[in-house]
């Protein structure tokens, strides 16, 4: 079945922009980036919108679709009423290049951040040796496929510009957390997780989980245990002794 669709793009760059309105064929079991290419095919050529695999798997394509961050290949049209109109915009919470295209570098600033996986000296490559259960805490949080929806929903950056510096975000806190749970990484996490990686900003909203096209339960299963092995180094009675007393 064919209808006719209205759409709002929005179309600008750095210095501002504005909701531009089509009326476009959608057929069935299109998705929006379908949709998006035919208005480059046909309407407006210069259109720029970023994409790659249009499988949900390369991360480039994400946007806002009626005001909710989403891959733009994975959202289908089945979604929305044939009379609804479909607005996109580029993510809130970096800056657009132009059209549905935003420059991500805050996220690769924030990845180089952390320091790599840190296995104990005298263990060689090769002799590493884990359980399975170990295996399987961080597996989920692998299958991540660094689409920034994540990171563009939180709300401590996507309103508040003054805390990007201080603020990793879900992502990469995620990625500490699946470091400090990983048995044979040596180093200490929980200091510099509060300290220099803003993880006390995070006050636990779930947005980010919502938005996660991979389902990874960023919130549950990374950022809330993470909290807990701070609080648990910073009130542990032992660690209170450890430090304030043999330090004399
Ligand atoms: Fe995207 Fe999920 Fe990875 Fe965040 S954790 S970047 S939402 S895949
Ligand atoms: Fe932000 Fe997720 Fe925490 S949306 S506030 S990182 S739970
Ligand atoms: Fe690759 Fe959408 S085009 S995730």
């Amino acid at each position: 079945m064919t209808y006719k669709a209205s759409f709002r793009v929005w179309r600008g760059d750095a210095a501002g922009g504005q909701l531009h309105d089509f009326t476009v064929e959608v057929n069935d079991g299109e998705v929006v980036l379908d949709v998006l290419h035919r208005i480059q095919a046909t309407q407006a050529s210069d259109l720029a919108v970023r994409w790659n695999c249009k499988a949900g798997k390369c991360g480039s394509c994400s946007a806002e679709v009626n005001g909710r961050p989403r891959l733009l290949c994975m959202t289908r049209m089945s979604t929305f009423d044939e009379n609804e109109v479909v607005t996109v915009t580029p993510m809130r919470t970096f800056p657009v290049i132009r059209d549905l295209v935003t420059d991500v570098s805050f996220n690769y600033a924030k990845a180089r951040e952390i320091p790599a996986f840190a296995p104990p000296p005298d263990l060689a490559p090769g002799e590493y040796r884990m359980q399975q259960v170990d295996v399987e805490r961080s597996q989920e949080f692998r299958k991540c496929i660094e689409c920034f929806l994540c990171q563009n929903v939180c709300h401590v950056i996507r309103d508040h510009e003054d805390n990007k510096q201080h603020y990793a975000g879900p992502r990469y806190l995620m990625r500490i957390a699946e470091l400090e749970m990983h048995p044979l990484d040596v180093a200490d996490r929980r200091e510099t997780a509060q300290a220099e990686h803003g993880l006390g900003y995070c006050n636990i909203t779930k947005c980010c989980t919502e938005v996660c096209p991979e389902g990874i339960h960023i919130t549950d299963n990374a950022l809330i245990p993470m909290k807990e092995r701070v609080a648990d180094k910073r009130y542990d009675p032992l660690v209170w002794l450890g430090t304030n007393l043999f330090r004399r």
